[in-house]
């Protein structure tokens, strides 16, 4: 059986790590052994992005852009955690946001082709078989964002979404004979969702 290696993308709030569990289990019931996984990482430079998000350490859009580059290549590369080790142990790996995350966030304050160029040495350790992007209006992003949270991050405003959702389908184009990408509509309930993924998903294994 062929491990895939597929990445959720999404605005926030757009319900990546609602639908990461749902695939996983289906992927599990399929079969595969399944590692599910997540950027910023829980390794040391995604402590350092998440303090930023926060607004706890303040710092220009072109350093964040260098330590999410900087947290990505740890998330391949470690080699205790590594994906490429998870890789060859034979797991499938999903992951909650990959670099298709960078390209649109950071695409919104700096060159686009600047952040793809940097990060093409992670596509070529590791090209996902599938970019899952679920679809969904910064109005329905922002009205889950502020259920059951007292504080925002960063980007967790409605002009910020508009313009990274904007950024998404920009890099989309740009990247479209180099990339499998695969749009739903996430304005829809989540087995709604999960069912469209994975129809997708079934056709790889
Ligand atoms: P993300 O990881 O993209 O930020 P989450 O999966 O954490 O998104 O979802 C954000 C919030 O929206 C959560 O409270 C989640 O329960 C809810 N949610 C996720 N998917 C849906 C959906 N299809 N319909 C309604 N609410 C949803
Ligand atoms: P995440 O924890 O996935 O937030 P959420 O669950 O709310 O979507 O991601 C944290 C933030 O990091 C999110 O606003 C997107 C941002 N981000 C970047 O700016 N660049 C990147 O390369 C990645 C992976 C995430």
């Amino acid at each position: 059986m062929k491990n895939l290696f597929i990445a959720l993308e999404g605005i926030d709030g757009s319900g990546k790590s609602t639908q990461t569990k749902l695939l996983a289990q289906k992927l599990a019931n399929a079969g595969h052994n399944v590692y599910t996984t997540f950027e910023p990482t829980d390794g040391m430079i995604g402590a350092v992005l998440r303090n930023i998000l926060k607004g706890n350490i303040k710092a220009d859009h072109r350093t964040i852009a260098g330590l999410f580059l900087a947290d990505r290549l740890d998330h391949l590369l470690n080699e205790e955690t590594g994906l490429v080790k998870k890789m060859k142990e034979g797991y499938t790996v999903i992951t909650d946001r990959y670099y298709f995350s960078s390209y649109a966030y950071h695409g919104t304050h700096m060159d686009m082709d600047w952040v793809i160029a940097a990060n093409k040495m992670c596509a070529q350790i590791l090209k996902p078989d599938v970019n899952l992007f679920i679809d969904v209006t910064p109005t329905t992003a922002m009205r889950r964002i502020n259920t059951n949270r007292t504080s925002t991050e960063l980007f967790e405003n409605r002009e910020s979404l508009e313009a990274i959702r904007e950024k998404y389908f920009e890099a989309f184009t740009k990247l479209k004979h180099e990339e499998s990408i695969f749009i739903t509509n996430g304005d829809r309930s989540e087995e709604m969702v999960a069912d469209e993924l994975w129809t997708k998903v079934s056709t790889l294994l």
